[in-house]
């Protein structure tokens, strides 16, 4: 191997190895109950099971990091995925939310569901628990549209 090629890879695996010092952090923020989804709309049991170990890795204050989310540069790219999912819906503070934000995010949330964009291929490649059959993805997109009605839109 020539010496300059050689020099790159000891520089990026110098690299590499630096970048596991930088940790992300994995505190949840804290979250208050009472303002949860699933307390205030009470979603059926099986789709508030199915919210909990499909949705709330990203979208709530109640994200659970598997060992793998240790290592840098991914855990980088799990940790900005988890900041803009909760920026978008975040199921722990939905008490905190407009009537006009909440019917909003039902509404995305119901096509989102059924269109199949959420759950994201990236994250049920992993966790393969959180693989949803058509008729679960079918039942709790309608459960999301059925919501909206509590909603005033204005
Ligand atoms: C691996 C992380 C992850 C999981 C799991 C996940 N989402 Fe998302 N979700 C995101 C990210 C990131 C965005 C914002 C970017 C985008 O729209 O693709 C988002 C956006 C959304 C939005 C759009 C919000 C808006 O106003 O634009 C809805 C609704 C949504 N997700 C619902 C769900 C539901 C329901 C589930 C569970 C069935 C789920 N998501 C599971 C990461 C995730």
């Amino acid at each position: 191997m020539n010496r300059r090629i050689k020099r790159i890879l000891i520089g990026l695996l110098v690299i590499l190895v630096l970048i596991q010092f930088i940790r992300i952090d994995k505190r949840n923020p804290p979250s208050d109950p009472t303002q949860d989804i699933i307390t205030i709309l009470q979603p059926p049991d099986d789709l508030a099971q199915i919210m909990k170990v499909s949705c709330y890795d990203c979208h709530s204050n109640h994200t659970v990091y598997p060992w793998y989310t240790n290592f840098a540069p991914f855990s980088f790219w799990i940790k900005q995925h988890i900041n803009e999912a909760r920026g978008h819906l975040n199921f722990s503070e939905w008490g905190t939310y407009t009537d006009k934000r909440a019917h909003h995010k039902l509404e995305e949330g119901y096509e989102m569901v059924l269109e199949g964009h959420m759950l994201l291929p990236s994250y049920t490649w992993i966790h393969s628990e959180s693989v949803i059959t058509d008729d679960q993805r079918k039942s709790l997109a309608t459960w999301f549209q059925n919501q909206m009605s509590r909603y005033n839109p204005e």
